[in-house]
């Protein structure tokens, strides 16, 4: 469709030829107040009325008070086509810089959708690879806040190479700093990538939406009728894709966590995680001996893992990452005796916690994230296995389940694995069992460790014999056959005899052990031969 023309932006008012000190000065301001001030009020006036906060006053929630520092305000573009040569605003749709976040350096940029609808130009680009290029430089992390019409149309493939250049920094710091997108508007087309690209993605309700193509071209290209939030808004993207990490109930609440996300986070990938202070509470306490009586006796009830992370953890708290996706699987950030620790959990409640598509996905990409950050890794088990069906083997639990399994084995941080419930099949194997280098599992005396849960194994071990009587004997028997293999194969105490468990425990105890492990494998060193990087399966 064809672009409204674009408003003129004014030109700093100025005094007339400088010539002293004081007349630069004076100069100065007048160019600042122009490009900053007057420009945040007009900004406030177009993102008020949208119920949207302008970028400089994102900034201002992201970072400590008063330790913002914007970099490039007088950075405009040089395009003439298109009537773009009247109208080249200051800061070109995009503010940048650093400062602190609780007292620890960070670079973000925030797309400024009043200036061009914050596209991406040559200019625009060019501030936004330049303060990634710094957060590389100092090893800090980089906040990326999105509200933006996508490419630059009226700079055609400038703005496209400047995507793509974008998207190369994306990939090249991976793993090296922590990286978090932002979603605060449109986030279009191959602006989509960057944010992917990301290590975790916010969304906000209400404001946001990203998909590749919007709701205009998914009609002429398919004839379906959508909107844009059934497209890309935040229910779609953090319940059904997975794209977004976190949806917050406004711009406040979004940047909160965000902020929240950077403290349990070390700055780069050489920094240790940071220590939070913390109260040495010596057990069991009264919640450690809730422990002993949270596993229900009927192996059919579900209880929520959530109870048993929380007892865990430092002060209950934990900050959870994709609460809506794949629920089936639980991946928080908290602390143990002050120091961060990744948690990845079977959720009973959902799905009886089986492992499908979705969850080994989810986990996988967690478990990398940890290990890219030194973030040790703790693992509660209560699987029945993998998802069995036919849509989940066409749409390749395969390969994805692998990833899972791959994303463990590769980990280097240090791995402690508790077995509180079920560790049937794949799922006892892939869920950080000792083969794929835990370093430390427990399990406790209600763990069930077998090939298959009882009942099935019955059905195949004994086909013959069940086949053969039918009635009241069939049922007695199938009851004797599964009492049998519940006794053997329903506990710890076969994986135990051959040291896959390095320990039975009272549940009460877990807490106390599980900081003494991790406490002792901060010594942890691993080396692995040179490659120049592996093939996890995509
Ligand atoms: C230039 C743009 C722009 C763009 C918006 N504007 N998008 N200018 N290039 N891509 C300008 C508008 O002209 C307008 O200018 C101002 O921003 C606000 O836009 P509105 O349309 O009035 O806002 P709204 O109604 O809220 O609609 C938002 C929108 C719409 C849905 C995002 O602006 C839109 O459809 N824009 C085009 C989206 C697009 O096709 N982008 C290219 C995607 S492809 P004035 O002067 O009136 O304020 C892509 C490829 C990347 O990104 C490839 C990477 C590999």
């Amino acid at each position: 469709r064809s672009l409204p023309n674009p408003a003129p932006h004014p030109e700093p008012v100025v005094p007339a030829r400088p010539t002293g000190t004081a007349d630069r000065l004076a100069d100065l301001a007048a160019r600042h107040s122009e490009v900053v001030e007057v420009a945040e009020e007009r900004a406030k006036g177009r993102q008020h009325a949208k119920g949207k906060l302008t970028a400089r006053e994102r900034m201002d929630l992201l970072f400590d008070p008063g330790s913002f520092v914007e970099l490039d305000e007088f950075v405009r573009h040089r395009c003439t086509d298109f009537g773009m040569g009247d109208n080249r605003p200051y800061g070109d749709g995009v503010v940048t810089g650093y400062g602190t976040v609780d007292g620890r350096q960070v670079c973000a940029f925030s797309q400024d959708f009043t200036i061009l609808g914050g596209s991406m130009g040559e200019a625009f680009g060019g501030k936004v690879l330049k303060v990634m290029d710094l957060a590389m430089k100092i090893g800090c992390p980089i906040v990326g806040m999105n509200d933006s019409g996508g490419a630059r149309i009226q700079e055609g493939v400038v703005s496209l190479a400047y995507y793509a250049e974008l998207g190369r920094r994306n990939a090249l710091a991976s793993g090296v700093i922590p990286q978090v997108s932002l979603i605060m508007g449109p986030c279009a087309g191959g602006a989509v990538y960057s944010p992917a690209m990301t290590d975790v993605t916010v969304m906000v309700e209400d404001i946001s939406y990203m998909f590749v193509t919007g709701p205009e071209v998914v009609t002429a290209v398919t004839g379906e009728r959508t909107s844009p939030q059934d497209l890309g808004g935040p229910a779609i993207n953090s319940q059904i894709s997975g794209n977004a990490h976190y949806v917050a109930a406004d711009e406040q609440e979004a940047l909160s966590w965000v902020r929240d996300l950077l403290g349990y986070l070390p700055s780069n990938n050489l920094d240790d995680v940071p220590v939070f202070g913390f109260e040495p509470t010596p057990g069991p306490t009264e919640r450690d001996l809730q422990l002993d009586r949270i596993i229900p006796d009927s192996a059919n009830q579900a209880y929520d893992m959530h109870e048993i992370i929380s007892r865990l953890v430092d002060d209950g708290a934990f900050l959870t990452v994709q609460a809506s996706f794949a629920p089936n699987i639980i991946c928080v950030l908290a602390a143990i005796e002050g120091h961060s620790v990744g948690i990845v959990a079977n959720q009973p409640m959902f799905q009886a916690g089986a492992v499908d598509i979705d969850a080994s996905d989810k986990a996988a990409r967690f478990v990398r994230f940890c290990d890219a950050f030194n973030i040790p890794i703790l693992t509660l088990v209560d699987v029945p296995g993998y998802m069995p069906g036919i849509e989940q083997e066409r749409r390749g639990i395969i390969r994805h389940g692998a990833k899972l399994l791959y994303a463990y084995a590769e980990a280097t941080v240090p791995k402690v694995t508790v077995v509180v419930g079920k560790a049937f099949g794949g799922g006892y194997a892939v869920m950080g069992s000792k083969h794929l280098g835990a370093d430390l599992n427990l399990a406790w005396p209600t763990a069930q460790i077998a090939v298959v849960g009882a009942r099935a194994a019955v059905q195949v071990l004994h086909r013959k014999a069940l086949g053969a009587v039918d009635g009241a004997d069939r049922d007695q028997l199938q009851a004797k056959l599964t009492d049998e293999y519940e006794q053997k194969f329903s506990t710890p105490y076969v994986a135990a005899e051959r040291g896959y468990l390095d320990l039975v425990i009272r549940p009460s105890q877990t807490r106390e052990l599980v900081a003494g492990a991790l406490r002792t494998l901060r010594q942890k060193r691993v080396e692995r031969p040179n490659r120049k990087h592996g093939n996890i399966p995509l």
